[in-house]
């Protein structure tokens, strides 16, 4: 097992990557048990996942009286009608402040479970146990807690950390294929904003990432964490350096919003994203040419998309850029690279360079 560390001081957390973690009921016990303050807890999983893994989290809270949370498994059920029958649930069962709650699932179960420990009895305990590769290198990581509101994702939230995250790589042979190659979308954007030689070894490696080797899988959840931790630690609740997370994210939330809800998987549209804006870098002169097909080669090798099937409108495109959460004050902003490894918020910037590379996008 392997240990990376969050330092955000008083809340200051581990992330433990290890393999069988979610199989073995002895070794999470042995983990999770340090974190527990009273004798109740809530597991908070869907039905996908609790037939999987659900049994070795029971086991290993054996001593514990445990209470199960089973939401409906779906991006749909991330809303306040969901929160709402959690909240029902832990007040019928009489959860008190010592209570810890545990996320068993994907990102949808981690950031609704997070938003229901943030702000149960003004903030309860909560541990990720992620079983998706998107929640492993990402969404588990960081105290960012949300549900959606009909209106926007992600709209109504709050920063809370977990008091640990348990990563088991094995958990991943299950995971559909779409939602595996989403995940790794998010692994390669660290490279291009974070580390270049972790870049080059993605590149070398991708077969062995489409077989899901499981030694591989470690050592790169494990870099994703860190780099994931690394900026997190330096800026909390996203006033700065967080931003550069977002890397082909304004991109990708303008085409998941155009192509209307559940056509593109996330991590599929910040694949698309994540070369639109290599080809803006490339534009403003920041990266080299030939930069952003590089990236297109690695995501292609990993089965993420990298075109559109239809062309989009530039101008349908840039209105829903121009809507983006992420435009502060009006002004948008983009994160480019300026040469894989390092990345950069801009907000200054020619609009006809921006419909230039859209335009040239479209036409393929
Ligand atoms: N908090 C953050 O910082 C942050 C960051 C990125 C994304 N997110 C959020 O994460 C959510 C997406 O998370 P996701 O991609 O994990 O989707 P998800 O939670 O919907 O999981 C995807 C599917 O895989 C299933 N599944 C999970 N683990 C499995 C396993 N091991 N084997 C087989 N099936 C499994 C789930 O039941 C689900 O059907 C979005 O709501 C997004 O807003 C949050």
């Amino acid at each position: 097992m392997q240990t990376v560390s969050v330092n955000l001081g008083a809340r200051t957390y581990p992330i433990h990557i290890g393999e069988s973690l979610l199989t073995d009921s002895a070794q999470l016990s042995a983990l999770l048990v340090p974190l527990i303050q009273g004798r109740q807890v809530a597991v908070f999983t869907n039905d996908t996942v609790a037939r999987l893994y659900g049994q070795t989290v029971y086991d290993a809270l054996k001593d514990y009286a445990v209470d199960v949370f089973t939401m409906a498994d779906g991006e749909a059920f991330k809303n306040l009608d969901t929160y709402r029958a959690a909240m029902d649930f832990l007040m019928e069962k009489r959860h008190n402040r010592t209570t810890c709650l545990i996320a068993l699932g994907g990102g949808v179960v981690g950031d609704l479970t997070g938003f229901v420990a943030a702000t149960f009895q003004r903030g309860v305990d909560f541990v990720q146990l992620p079983t998706t590769l998107l929640a492993q290198v990402d969404s588990s990581v960081g105290g960012k807690t949300a549900v959606n509101h009909p209106l926007g994702k992600n709209m109504i939230g709050s920063f809370h950390q977990p008091k640990a995250v348990v990563i088991d790589p094995l958990v991943l042979k299950s995971l559909p294929a779409r939602e595996y190659a989403a995940g790794l979308a998010e692994v390669v954007k660290y490279g291009v904003i974070a580390d270049h030689n972790f870049l080059v070894r993605l590149e070398a490696q991708t077969q062995a990432l489409n077989r899901r080797d499981s030694t591989l899988l470690g050592e790169v959840i494990k870099r994703s964490c860190e780099i994931k931790a690394e900026i997190v630690a330096k800026d909390e609740v996203e006033t700065g350096v967080r931003a550069l997370l977002n890397f082909g994210h304004t991109f990708g939330h303008a085409l998941e919003n155009l192509s209307g809800y559940g056509v593109w998987l996330h991590g599929e549209a910040v694949s698309v994203g994540m070369i639109m804006a290599a080809r803006f870098s490339e534009e403003l002169k920041l990266l080299e040419n030939g930069q952003a097909e590089r990236l297109q080669k690695c995501l292609d090798a990993v089965n993420l998309p990298t075109a559109l099937d239809s062309p989009l409108s530039v101008d349908e495109m840039l209105g829903s850029m121009g809507m983006d959460k992420k435009a502060a004050d009006g002004q948008l902003r983009f994160v480019v690279t300026s040469g894989f490894g390092q990345a950069e918020v801009i907000d200054s910037f020619s609009d006809q360079s921006l419909k230039r590379v859209l335009t040239e996008f479209f036409q393929g």
